[in-house]
């Protein structure tokens, strides 16, 4: 459920016209809800009400905005980060150091230098390498770091290949047969507090199935480790529940994936740990542009809005599905191209879509925006970084400008002996 709804024809975010923002602030323009993204923090949290410990950690990744960090960390969220810039949010947003588990497979050694240094609450190590290299940086400062290491379960979660995590020939975390070897030597090393196991099989999963026989996995291998003697009171079970992004679809809700979860790890005795994204994020914003103009097509009409690929790279990079709403539907109905200005065809939100009919000057919205649109925004074409906009009732505030060219610019230099 989301609060993107229309009233007397015009669709509002909340109770603020949409045409409105796009007046004061241009388009195109993301706009998010605060009510919907409380809504879903707090949905979220009490379908985990069957886990009796646990930690949730919300994936910065989704929508990095300092504003919907900050209203995650009000509502009781960590943060879980993938670099440096995402720490250096989390921490400006309000989430203390502790709060924060830092995940991805390719920290440097300056950023396990600084996070170590900033007191990050939990590294989830994703090699033995990297495990080694955290034990060595610790050891030196005479600290233990705080950590889990990442499993792969060679899970196909059945989802995008390219948002597919799980699988043996995956980059991420180390392979489940070689996980318990690997555990107990780092587990031996000075400088780790290692703690437990991480595991997250992929993004946008649409059915339980793969969440649970991943966690059955690492059920087995919690059961072998403490065999071993090893004390694990943590397991971090990722994010990746999926979303709906067309109007009818139907897939499992946190409800479900709660009651499984609940499931799978009774008589786990451990906190488990959460890092959701999307199911928090992407039905709480849409992406607000203008029609540029409509122009004839060999079988459909192109309508040319004027976001782009690199205001919303889904589609183009994942053959992502975005409901596509006219602001002020006028009742009739056409099937259109949908694109961008860019220079490539790879510029298409979507092909032969039955749309609310549009022409020229008319504002349209792709829905479930809010996660992984604006945070993939690029300025491709030399065009703007798009603004950001968050709705609270009747009011709302830009959470982020507008970059311009000019200010993109203002960062490169001709060297003088160019001439
Ligand atoms: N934890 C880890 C370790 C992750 O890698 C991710 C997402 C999450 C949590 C959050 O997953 P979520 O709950 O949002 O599914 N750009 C792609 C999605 C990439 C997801 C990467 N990892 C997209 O637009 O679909």
């Amino acid at each position: 459920m989301d609060h993107f709804n229309y009233r007397d024809g015009v669709l509002h975010a909340e109770d603020v016209p949409l045409p409105a923002i796009a007046a004061a602030v241009g388009t195109p323009v993301y706009v998010y809800s605060r009510a919907t993204l409380t809504r879903h923090a707090r949905v979220f949290r009490e379908a985990l009400a069957g886990v009796p410990r646990k930690h949730l950690a919300f994936a910065v990744k989704s929508n990095p905005n300092l504003a919907v960090i900050r209203l995650l960390a009000n509502e009781g969220y960590g943060a879980d980060v993938v670099s440096a810039g995402e720490m250096e949010r989390a921490l400006a947003a309000g989430v203390s150091a502790a709060e924060i588990v830092f995940s991805g497979v390719g920290k440097t050694e300056r950023e396990l230098a600084d996070a170590l240094a900033n007191g990050v609450g939990q590294f989830n190590i994703e090699s033995e390498e990297e495990g080694v290299e955290l034990a060595a940086i610790a050891a030196a400062r005479g600290v233990r770091a705080v950590a889990t290491l990442r499993v792969n379960p060679d899970v196909d979660a059945g989802t995008h290949a390219k948002i597919s995590t799980g699988k043996a020939e995956n980059k991420f975390g180390v392979p489940y047969d070689r996980a318990a070897a690997i555990y107990a030597r780092l587990n031996a090393r000075d400088g780790l507090a290692l703690r437990g196991l991480a595991v997250h099989i992929g993004s946008q999963i649409t059915t339980l199935e793969p969440s649970r026989a991943a966690f059955e996995k690492m059920g087995a291998l919690l059961r072998e480790l403490r065999g071993q003697g090893c004390a694990i009171t943590h397991m971090d079970l990722g994010g990746g529940l999926g979303v709906p992004y067309r109007r009818d679809d139907v897939l499992p809700g946190p409800a479900e994936y709660g009651a499984m979860v609940a499931e799978v790890t009774r008589g786990w005795d451990a906190e488990i740990q959460f890092e959701p994204g999307r199911v928090i994020t992407g039905n709480a914003g849409v992406l607000v542009t203008e029609v540029i103009r409509v122009k004839p097509g060999a079988v459909h009409p192109f309508v040319v809005v004027d976001a782009a690929m690199n205001d919303l790279a889904r589609p183009a990079l994942y053959d992502a599905w975005h409901d596509f709403v006219a602001v002020e539907p006028k009742g009739a109905r056409m099937t259109a191209n949908i694109v961008g200005p860019i220079c490539e065809s790879a510029d298409t939100f979507a092909m032969a879509r039955e749309i609310d009919a549009l022409e020229a000057g008319d504002l349209a919205a792709f829905r479930t925006a809010g996660a992984y649109g604006a945070t993939m925004a690029n300025t491709y074409n030399s065009r703007a970084l798009v603004p950001e906009v968050m709705v609270d009732g009747d009011k709302w505030a830009v959470v982020a400008d507008r970059i311009e060219p000019s200010a993109i610019m203002a960062a490169e230099r001709v060297p003088e002996w160019l001439d």
